[in-house]
C-alpha cells in the first residue's frame, strides 16, 4: 500500500497540526528499517519511471491540510542530488523530519536587496538521527539531498498553511512573488 495513504490513516483529520506531524512521524519510526525501505521504494519506483517532460528535483505530496487549524503537512521525495531554489513562505513557519537519507539546509541573507544580492550562507546537514528542522517566516533558505546516488524523503509541517512564496536567484538577480496557491510550485 502506499506509504502516503497509511500516512492519511494514522493521522486523526482533526488533529492540531503538531500532533499531525508527531503522528506521521511516529508511524514511520514504529516501522523496521526493511518496512520504511519498502514503502519508501514503491513510490521512488514510480517517480523514477515518470517520463523526462516530469522529471523535477523532487516531488511534494501533499498529506493533509487543516485550513480551520491552520496547517498543512506535505510528504517530499528528494532526487539524488535534488535542490530547492532559495525561496521564503510568508508567513509560514515549517518544520522538517528528515525520514530517510540526507538533507542539507542553507540560510540566505540579502545584503542589499535594492541593487546587487550578496549572500552569505551557513549549510547544515541532516539525516534521520537529527531532530527538527525549523524554517522561520523571515529566512531565505534553500533544501538540498547531499546524496549524489540516494533518494531521500523529509515530512514538512506548514503553519499556518502555505499561502504565499518569494522566490530567488542570485545568479540572475531576480525574485518572483507567488500568492494563492503555492502548492502547485517547485520550490
Ligand atoms: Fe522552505
Amino acid at each position: 500500500m502506499d506509504v502516503l495513504e497509511v500516512l492519511r490513516m494514522k493521522i486523526n483529520p482533526d488533529s492540531e497540526g503538531k500532533e499531525s506531524f508527531n503522528a506521521g512521524i511516529k508511524w514511520i519510526e514504529s516501522l523496521s528499517e526493511e518496512e520504511r525501505q519498502v514503502y519508501f521504494a514503491e513510490c521512488i519506483k514510480d517517480l523514477e519511471s515518470l517520463p523526462k517532460r516530469k522529471k523535477r528535483p523532487y516531488y511534494k505530496f501533499l498529506v493533509s491540510e487543516n485550513k480551520t487549524k491552520g496547517y498543512c503537512l506535505i510528504m517530499i521525495f528528494w532526487t539524488p542530488n535534488g535542490e530547492t531554489r532559495p525561496h521564503m513562505h510568508g508567513d509560514s513557519r515549517a518544520k522538517i523530519k528528515v525520514l530517510q537519507g540526507t538533507l542539507c539546509q542553507t540560510n540566505f541573507t540579502l545584503m542589499e536587496p535594492k541593487r546587487n544580492l550578496r549572500k552569505f550562507f551557513i549549510g547544515r546537514t541532516y539525516d534521520a538521527l537529527d531532530g527538527i528542522i525549523d524554517e522561520y517566516p523571515d529566512t531565505i533558505h534553500s533544501v538540498k539531498n547531499s546524496s549524489k546516488y540516494d533518494w531521500a524523503v523529509s515530512l514538512h509541517l506548514f503553519t499556518p498553511e502555505l499561502a504565499e512564496m518569494t522566490i530567488y536567484n542570485f545568479e540572475e538577480n531576480w525574485r518572483c512573488d507567488i500568492k494563492g496557491d503555492v502548492d502547485t510550485h517547485t520550490f
